[in-house]
């Protein structure tokens, strides 16, 4: 059962920490390199967690990070579940069931996605003001199955999933933050791994989608449901043209990140100091 392979998990993680994490952060494609800021890391591979799947992609390492960012008592993904590496929806939020269950209660999680909307460029970045979660409009939400009023309720609200002062708080930290360009924007969730087609990219921008990725949906709902506090923040990798002389790739986009690297850095560490004061 669910429930029961969330405490193992929490247990087992447990047993190597000190402290209760306050936030927790799910670092995206590229962007593990805010790892290093955090300090008095306990880092333990998913590998050696129960019930945690293995991340097989290029770019994402694989381990939890447990440490203080800013002095705030942190849990870090490094490395995250997708879709499309063929794990069900359930196993790829199952860590945020058990960040949550270690004691935090708020959520930040990353992702790399292409820039949909034309005034978006590559190296900006874009709060998520809402989502679009279309696996789960076609039947693959992580809360399909069996319900555990342990975890949340059947029929989680999310109008309001992306918390308010949470952004303002970011657009704030950002003001500080030299070359900074921060949107805030709809994310839509593809399964992947293909990126999108040119009539796919129109689909896109007629429902309303500023930026499009494969990941960060499932996470939010989850979160969600268990009451947690959540920004999301896309890194712009690509500009989404439809123009085939422009075709994304994924090198491009771990270039990007990389390019990124301090300011989204910069971002998170002053978000999670903000939040703490
Ligand atoms: Cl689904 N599309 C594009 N264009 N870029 C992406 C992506 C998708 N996911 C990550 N980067």
């Amino acid at each position: 059962m669910l429930y029961d392979q969330i405490s193992e998990a929490v247990t087992a993680i447990r047993a190597h920490i000190q402290q209760k994490p306050a936030v927790a952060i799910i670092l995206g494609s590229g962007l593990g390199a805010l790892a290093t800021e955090i300090r008095h890391a306990v880092a333990i591979p998913y590998s050696e967690i129960p019930h945690f799947s293995r991340s097989t992609v290029v770019g994402h390492a694989g381990r939890l990070l447990i440490g203080t960012l800013e002095d705030v008592p942190v849990v870090a993904m490094q490395g995250r579940f997708h879709l499309y590496e063929g794990y069900s929806a359930e196993a790829i939020t199952l860590p945020v069931r058990v960040m949550r269950m270690l004691g935090a209660e708020t959520l930040i999680v990353s992702n790399a996605a292409g820039g949909v909307n034309p005034d978006y460029r590559t190296g900006d970045f874009m709060l998520l003001s809402d989502h679009i979660n279309l696996p789960g409009m076609s039947g693959n939400n992580p809360l399909v199955g069996a319900q555990d009023e342990r975890l949340g309720v059947r029929f989680p609200p999310l109008a309001h999933a992306y918390d308010k002062h949470l952004r303002t708080l970011a657009q704030t930290v950002a003001r500080e933050i030299q070359g900074i360009k921060l949107h805030e924007g709809v994310y839509t969730m593809l399964v992947g791994p293909t990126y999108e087609t040119s009539a796919e990219l129109r689909f896109l921008r007629t429902i309303g989608t500023d930026a499009v990725g494969m990941s960060t949906v499932p996470e939010v709902v989850v979160a969600r449901q268990m009451g947690m506090r959540v920004l999301g923040i896309s890194l712009i990798t690509n500009e989404a043209t439809g123009n085939e002389t422009q075709e994304v790739n994924h090198e491009e986009v771990m270039q990007a990140a990389e390019a990124a690297r301090i300011k989204f850095a910069a971002l998170v560490t002053g978000i999670v100091r903000e939040i703490a004061s």
